[in-house]
């Protein structure tokens, strides 16, 4: 009973760098938590694939009931990504009791009120800090960090792909395709990378920005989003002569009573410190009524970063069983909305 047991959804890039964390911060973890962290189970779409890390063979399985039904585990870490079937296995393993920590911005964005009432009911944690912005504690800084403020206005830079590809084309002048390659082979871009040009992914996640930020249930429909796919790069080259960079910035504000959230291609001024985030890293600046200006800054994908949020989340979990509490003191899903639209 001194061992806490990881059902492990996914064995990509962020699945592989969990595995790295758990086994190689192993003594650190359990000295913080008071319990040994086991991962017990892996599901994998294909068990026979050679891998470069050390798992053994039969905590191996393409069967998700080895995880959600099954009684020994205690945590679901859920890193497979995309809606269906991933909803369908979150829900059974909240139905069975069992807390979950997950890097799925879609579906928390698109789903988050669902699963976090079903969480609620079931007394049962759900985390999701990788789902924003990589290794960077954004959505613990909105959760705790600012719960006596007022946050007035959100801009971010939250895919990490795109300002990859930004960042090459302004600073090498380097070409878009061969850059979007690069930026999947680095395992930064999602299975189908339009997510990432086209904005999709940003407004994923400043919608979650936004429910968190602005304590609204806010969904997709909400964000108005365009991505880079029309910024060329004599669009770049004429922005940096006048003393600007072209950033894919997230932006959700306060407009009265009303929240309003758009993803598009910002001029930034070079003076601006969202101007010098380059390469993979994001950032989140926040303006709150009281605290004034802040910036998180960060590496916003890749392996180890994002494996960084999950496993932070899953020290949490653990040290909650340990003390038999759920949650981060936070309160239950917010139902109203205050939302722009357009016809307002
Ligand atoms: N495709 C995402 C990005 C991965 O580039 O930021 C991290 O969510």
């Amino acid at each position: 009973e001194n061992t806490v047991k990881i059902g492990l959804m996914g064995l990509g890039t962020v699945g592989t760098g969990v595995v790295r964390i758990v086994q190689g911060h192993q003594e650190d973890l359990q000295k913080q938590t008071g319990l040994a962290i086991e991962i017990a189970k892996v599901l994998v779409k294909n068990a026979e694939k050679e891998r470069n890390i050390s798992l053994d063979d039969d905590i191996l399985t393409t069967d998700p009931a080895d995880l959600v039904e099954n009684p020994d585990i205690d945590v679901i870490v859920e890193v497979i990504g995309g809606i269906n079937p991933t909803k369908q296995y979150m829900l059974q393993a909240l139905e069975n009791g069992k807390h979950i920590v997950t890097a799925n911005k879609d579906l928390m964005a698109l789903h988050g009120a669902e699963i976090l009432s079903k969480a609620q009911e079931k007394g049962c944690d759900v985390f999701y800090e990788a789902s924003v912005g990589g290794g960077i504690p954004i959505l613990r800084a909105l959760v705790e960090g600012f719960s006596s403020d007022r946050i007035t206005k959100m801009m971010g830079i939250v895919n990490g792909t795109t300002n990859y590809i930004m960042t090459k084309m302004s600073k090498e002048g380097a070409d878009y395709a061969e850059v979007l390659k690069e930026a999947q082979e680095l395992g930064y871009a999602e299975s189908d990378p339009t997510a990432d040009v086209e904005g999709h992914d940003a407004a994923r996640k400043m919608a979650i920005l936004g429910t968190l930020g602005f304590h609204v249930d806010m969904n997709l429909d909400d964000v108005d989003c365009e991505g880079i796919s029309r910024v060329s790069a004599e669009d770049i080259a004429h922005a940096k002569q006048l003393g600007y960079e072209i950033k894919l910035l997230g932006i959700a504000q306060r407009d009265g009573e009303l929240i309003d959230v758009s993803v598009q291609p910002t001029l930034v001024a070079r003076s601006h410190p969202l101007a010098s985030v380059n390469g993979v890293f994001n950032a989140v600046y926040v303006h709150g009524e009281a605290v004034g200006e802040t910036m998180f800054y960060g590496p916003g994908a890749g392996e180890l970063p994002t494996a960084t949020a999950v496993v932070s989340d899953l020290v949490t979990v653990v040290k909650n069983k340990k003390l038999g509490v759920n949650g981060r003191g936070s309160v239950a899903p917010y139902k109203e909305k205050h939302l722009k639209t357009d016809d307002q």
